[in-house]
């Protein structure tokens, strides 16, 4: 495993020992880190490269991967900044590492920046698992996802996202072409054994 600052975003690398697999974008909550969703990386893709960037902006010392005015307030100017800065990084680690475009792994904050990278510059991602994620942009561009497949997981009673509100993000990313499969899940916020039990799943039939 290596980390390095050369690329723009501290982050880990964990080269693939499978050749084949499609490689991995972690991208952790608020308060998290670059090494935070390794072992998830590692259960649900076993073999696959692992690439985990730190999101830069910090709120009250928590990393995150954009700001927010308020929980579920996000500074719109912002994201679109962050995600346009993040697709960069994913071109860069493909260019260093010699890597074939990454399926998302996010969990929340990591899950609202993925969906902002789909919807802004698609051509990033192969994919997206997001994890308790809920509409990034109140007003997003009209985008061509046909073909990039979408795996959205909700918790029932979760207090930060709105289930409306995953429901919305699921249903537009539909309709701008992405085969999307969203799951509601006997749970909060936190992750359970069924988000990984479901997201390997996801990944193994891709
Ligand atoms: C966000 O700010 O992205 C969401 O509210 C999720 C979180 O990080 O708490």
């Amino acid at each position: 495993m290596s980390t390095t600052t050369e690329l723009s975003f501290i982050h880990r690398f964990v080269p693939a020992t499978e050749p084949g697999r499609r490689p991995l974008l972690l991208l952790h909550g608020t308060g998290g880190n670059e090494d935070d969703l390794l072992p998830l990386g590692r259960l649900v893709a076993p073999g696959s490269a692992l690439l985990s960037p730190r999101g830069k902006v910090l709120e009250n010392g928590m990393p995150r991967f954009f700001r927010r005015l308020a929980e579920g307030v996000f500074d719109e100017i912002d994201l679109r900044r962050r995600a346009n800065e993040l697709a960069d990084f994913i071109a860069e680690a493909q260019e260093s590492y010699k890597l074939v475009a990454p399926i998302a792994v996010g969990f929340s904050n990591g899950a609202n920046i993925a969906a902002a990278v789909l919807q802004l510059r698609p051509e990033a991602l192969a994919g997206a698992a997001l994890l308790r994620a809920m509409m990034p942009l109140r007003d997003p561009p009209t985008v061509e996802l046909t073909g990039k497949s979408v795996l959205i997981l909700s918790g029932a009673s979760d207090p930060i996202v709105p289930l409306d509100n995953a429901k919305r993000l699921a249903s537009m990313l539909s309709a701008a072409g992405a085969i999307v499969q969203h799951r509601v899940l006997p749970a909060g916020h936190v992750l359970t054994q069924a988000d990984l039990g479901f997201t390997k799943d996801w990944i193994d039939r891709l």
